[in-house]
């Protein structure tokens, strides 16, 4: 088979950016809080009508469809050249509590869209190219981020905390997945592992979540790495008691040492003297939550992150230290502090930058090289497979909150980028 030269691929690149958007949109519907928030929660109603949709989508751009135990969903154009490892795309469809549109999804629609542009081209795929949505990218529900493509890159730790992981209902994984349609008959999730060079690469489209593209007007960002995350669950106990009868010398105020706490967390990470070191409390939580009532309970989950890895170390080692000379100093109990993922960063690979650098030269599109500070499936998918990343401007780089918006113009350069990328990877 003659291969058609790259140009001519680029000059025959359609994209339908006004479908794109409509389909954006429609999935934005499949949500659990009122537009134009989107909360799209692992294995919940909104989530299997929102999985529907896209397969559906796969199906009718030609891809055969298969799904393994925890719902990862692939979806395979065959390449001419049997055997060959293929090239992976693809995002996540599940969105945080009031988020928005585009995070994730751009990814997997704009995945779909760029293959019906390359099936529009004429183009003949010689490696297969397969899109994958991932389960779970978000860590609402179980707790656990990138779930999906940490399993599938052969995490057997978490297979195994899997069968007995429950979520904040009591509800277990495995129940959860089997409401959905999976992890039919079996407990063991090996089987989702994927094999190392299972992929050739892997490339994820992805909206930029921070404010640097639309700041220098570039159209198009290509990751070179991926900061590290952590994530940290801490509980304090204390007798609780009458708001008005307990005397203030008297008690251990279990809300006092999360506060406590959560103010801790900021100091360590500002210690760290790098801008690139965050640190957030997402969620604090108080028992029994009543006006005139000493919390008795507190929990906290806590998100720190650094491009190096550590330097982050280092914040968690001390975030520990004040967890337990804060309960020792209100008398109370630090029953639980729980490191949930301590992850190394990632870089991508020079096969996949170089691809997206040439593909972006030959459409004409400004791009610039940056790091990705949120983290991805790709950060998972870097244990099996070369990867990188495509970032498009977003507005004022809002992510994780209803203004996400990125615009249609920018989705067409990025699903335009894509496409061009997988085309060459494809053919090497
Ligand atoms: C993923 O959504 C992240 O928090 O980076
Ligand atoms: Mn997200
Ligand atoms: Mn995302
Ligand atoms: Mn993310």
């Amino acid at each position: 088979i003659d291969e058609p030269p790259h140009s001519f691929i680029s000059n025959s690149l359609s994209v339908d950016a006004q479908t794109l958007q409509k389909q954006i949109d429609e999935l934005s519907t499949f949500s659990d809080t009122p537009a134009p928030s989107v909360t799209r929660i692992l294995y919940s109603d909104k989530d299997v009508l929102a999985r529907r949709y896209i397969k559906n989508l796969m199906g009718l751009a030609g891809l055969s469809v298969r799904e393994d135990a925890v719902g990862n969903i692939f979806g395979r154009w065959e390449g001419y050249e049997l055997g060959l490892p293929a090239v992976a795309t693809g995002s996540h469809i599940d969105a945080i509590p009031y988020s928005g549109k585009y995070d994730g999804v751009v990814g997997v629609l704009g995945a779909i869209e760029a293959i019906n542009a390359l099936q529009r081209s004429g183009f003949k795929p010689k490696r297969s190219l397969e899109i994958i949505s991932f389960t779970s990218e978000e860590p609402t529900r179980f707790g656990i981020s990138c779930l999906g493509s940490r399993l599938l890159a052969g995490g057997e730790a978490l297979a195994k905390a899997l069968k007995t992981t429950v979520d904040g209902q009591n509800i277990s994984f495995l129940d959860a997945a089997r409401f959905a349609g999976y992890a039919k008959d079996q407990d063991d999730l090996s089987s989702v592992f994927l094999k190392k060079d299972h992929y050739f690469g892997f490339v994820e489209l992805h909206i930029e979540q921070g404010p640097i593209l639309e700041e220098e007007g570039v159209s198009i960002g290509i990751v070179t790495a991926i900061a590290a995350p952590a994530s940290i669950k801490v509980d304090f106990e204390g007798n609780g008691g009458h708001a008005g009868a307990v005397l203030m010398p008297h008690r251990n105020d279990a809300g006092l040492a999360a506060a406590e706490l959560a103010l801790a967390v900021e100091k360590h990470v500002l210690e760290s003297g790098s801008i690139d070191t965050v640190g957030t409390v997402g969620i604090l939580e108080l028992h029994p939550g009543a006006i005139n009532s000493i919390p008795s309970k507190s929990h906290l989950e806590i998100d720190t992150r650094d491009t190096d890895e550590k330097r982050r170390n280092v914040v968690i080692e001390k975030i520990h230290e004040s967890a337990i000379a804060i309960a020792r100093k209100r008398k109370a109990i630090l029953s639980e502090f729980k490191i949930i993922n301590q992850d190394p960063p990632a870089l991508s690979g020079k096969s996949i930058i170089e691809a997206i650098e040439a593909a972006s030269k030959e459409l004409n599109l400004t791009h610039k090289f940056m790091i990705s500070r949120a983290y991805h499936d790709s950060l998972f998918m870097a244990r099996i497979s070369p990867m990188g990343m495509i970032f498009i401007p977003c507005y004022k780089g809002y992510s994780h909150r209803p203004e996400e918006y990125a615009s249609t113009q920018d989705m067409a350069n990025g699903v335009k980028v894509l496409a061009l990328t997988l085309a060459k990877l494809s053919l090497q």
